[in-house]
């Protein structure tokens, strides 16, 4: 009855899948295994007891989180603007400037939502295909910007999945050939040192977003921003929603960016548990591909590795059937205690006769 009145272009649509079911270990979503500092959750229990006005609607604007995002970029807090995570700040971009069927310039593989949030809002979405080592290719992307003359360009680096980087250098190369909006993703930023945030002085067109969700723990309160010229943000503005950034997410933030220093300790520690992490896949025959982030993109030419992991309630995330990605899954870099778990499991499915394809496939190398 209510499938004749759905948008013909969204019938066949699944909404986003996300297991959230009964695990033991998650290393499916890139989100940071440790738990909240210790001084964050004492001021945020502090605060709440104290003077929380729940009873109000948050500031429309998140005015004192953007004030101080700006003095942590040292930029102008007209500069931010703040989202439901990053993936609204996707959403309203896209809102702000797609008319039906205009074109969004996206790299594959990439970040899904890229996609669905194009098709979402009427868009068409184009690709560029990653080639060797899914490294980007400066003229690949400026030639299909001048072929399909699309609204916005997507560049996420570090690339979700497959965790390379693009440089400065090729990044600026690409935004001063274009006039259109460029939306560069830096979702995984604090494990680089590679941010466009001190470009948009000098292009209006580019946005940057960033998350809460990755390297600062807080995937749970559902909190990104972006950044950009006065310009880009004003047009973004028009589409958030209202009050969209509730108080207790709001105070959430401004306490952990109190807490830098043990923020820059845990990705430190995450970055040689990713070194371990590739040294043990490796042993076990994996192809692992050199990642920037807190993740890896692996290739185990195994059928069912996906499917036996989870039968142990171990969640990593399956990309086995996407065209650029055979074989592939994708590991979130855990503790050391969730990462030793996983490599034996891994050890002992390949060892075990049931579903084991890997002898067979790798005599066929
Ligand atoms: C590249 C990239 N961008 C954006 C997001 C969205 O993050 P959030 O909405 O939690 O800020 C993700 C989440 O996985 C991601 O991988």
């Amino acid at each position: 009855m209510i499938n004749k009145y759905i948008r013909k272009d969204l019938k066949d649509f699944q909404p986003y899948y996300s297991p959230t079911d009964h695990y033991k270990v998650k290393l499916d979503a890139n989100e940071n295994p440790f738990p909240l500092p210790q001084n964050l959750k004492q001021e945020f229990i502090k605060w709440f007891q104290s003077e929380n006005n729940l009873n109000r609607y948050p500031d429309t604007n998140s005015t004192e989180l953007r004030k101080e995002l700006g003095k942590h970029w040292n930029i102008n807090k007209d500069n931010v603007i703040c989202g439901v995570g990053s993936d609204q700040l996707i959403d309203c971009m896209m809102k702000a400037f797609l008319e039906p069927k205009d074109k969004v310039l996206i790299p594959n593989p990439s970040f899904s939502m890229y996609t669905l949030t194009t098709q979402m809002n009427h868009g068409i979405p184009v690709t560029v295909s990653l080639k060797n080592n899914y490294d980007y290719e400066v003229d690949d992307i400026l030639t299909a910007y001048y072929k399909y003359k699309p609204k916005i360009i997507i560049l996420c680096t570090p690339n979700n999945p497959t965790g390379n980087e693009l440089s400065i250098q090729n990044i600026e190369q690409i935004i001063s050939q274009v006039s259109c909006p460029v939306l560069v993703d830096e979702a995984y930023g604090e494990f680089t040192n590679i941010s466009m945030i001190p470009f948009i002085k000098k292009y209006s067109h580019l946005f940057i977003i960033r998350t809460f969700s990755k390297a600062f723990g807080l995937a749970g309160i559902r909190l990104g921003y972006g950044v950009g010229s006065q310009e880009i943000i004003n047009a973004i503005s028009i589409t958030k929603p209202p009050f969209n950034i509730n108080i207790l997410s709001e105070k959430m933030a401004l306490f952990a960016l109190k807490q830098i220093p043990t923020y820059d300790k845990q990705i430190r520690i995450l970055q040689n548990e990713k070194k371990w992490l590739e040294e043990q896949l490796k042993l076990i025959g994996c192809t692992v591909y050199p990642s920037k982030a807190n993740f890896l993109l692996v290739q185990i030419k195994h059928k069912d590795l996906y499917k036996n992991l989870k039968e142990r309630n171990i969640l990593v995330r399956n990309f086995s059937t996407h065209p650029h990605l055979s074989y592939c899954i994708r590991i979130t870099v855990g503790t050391r205690e969730e990462n030793t778990f996983l490599i034996k499991a891994i050890k002992d499915i390949i060892n075990s006769k049931k579903g084991n394809l890997y002898e067979q496939e790798k005599s066929k190398d």
